[in-house]
């Protein structure tokens, strides 16, 4: 078992269990000290928007990169300097990011950083009826040939899961099966994991951190507020 797998096993004990969701399928970064600050700056209220916004992309590059070590290589072998040939590896796969507007916007700028393939983005539009939670979707666009590249969802909050499912639910119906999905997540709550997998049970799914609650207004708990208002300065 890797240092990965015992990681989410030992963080989620019941989580993986319960609802049978294997461990190559749910990365949590590990919680090293530097994470635990990054991830203490986006929950303090207090942390001013540029903050917010500085720390959101040293999170995003890590999660991306978790993301892309996640992807087959093939051997690409290159000539060094020296004159050596180094036997080394690229990415075996086109990748493209599809972000939830609006707050998925914010891991672009990481994408952009962390993927060396030709890049491109979709967006979807989906919107949560505050009264009732559900989902609705309002607009999507993706890039040609989405259906044989591996999509990076960029959602930083997973809650309830209602956005999140309807989003993997637009990229199916566009060709896309879901062992191509990624879901790359700042923060999940315990519930929307286990209710996305259970819809979805082959996705995967990699975020920096999960809350056990959601409050009454199915605001992840502690969280850290409405991430897109935080992230752009809109509260
Ligand atoms: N979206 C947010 O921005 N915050 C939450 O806590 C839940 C969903």
């Amino acid at each position: 078992m890797s240092n990965d797998q015992e990681l989410v096993l030992e963080q989620t004990p019941c989580l993986a269990s319960e609802s049978n969701i294997h461990a190559s399928q749910l990365h949590i970064l590990p919680q090293g000290n530097h994470l635990l600050s990054l991830m203490t700056i986006l929950r303090d209220s207090k942390t001013s928007v540029a903050t917010f916004a500085d720390v959101t992309e040293r999170v995003g590059d890590q999660l991306i990169n978790a993301a892309l070590d996640l992807l087959p290589i093939q051997e690409t072998n290159v000539l060094s300097p020296t004159g050596v040939e180094y036997q080394g590896a690229r990415e075996a796969v086109e990748v493209c990011g599809v972000s939830i507007l609006r707050a998925g916007a914010s891991l672009e700028n990481s994408m952009r950083r962390g993927y060396t393939g030709p890049l491109s983005f979709g967006k979807i539009l989906v919107q949560r009826d505050e009264s009732t939670s559900l989902p609705t979707l309002y607009y999507s666009k993706f890039p040609v040939g989405i259906s044989s590249k591996v999509v990076l969802i960029l959602e930083p909050m997973l809650a309830t899961g209602g956005s999140a499912g309807a989003a993997i639910d637009t990229l199916k119906q566009n060709g896309v099966p879901e062992e191509n999905i990624i879901f790359v997540n700042i923060l999940a709550s315990r519930s929307g994991i286990k209710t996305l997998f259970d819809r979805f049970p082959s996705i995967r799914l990699v975020t920096a951190a999960v809350d056990e609650e959601l409050t009454p207004k199915y605001h992840i708990s502690p969280g850290l507020g409405d991430f897109g208002d935080r992230f752009y300065g809109t509260h």
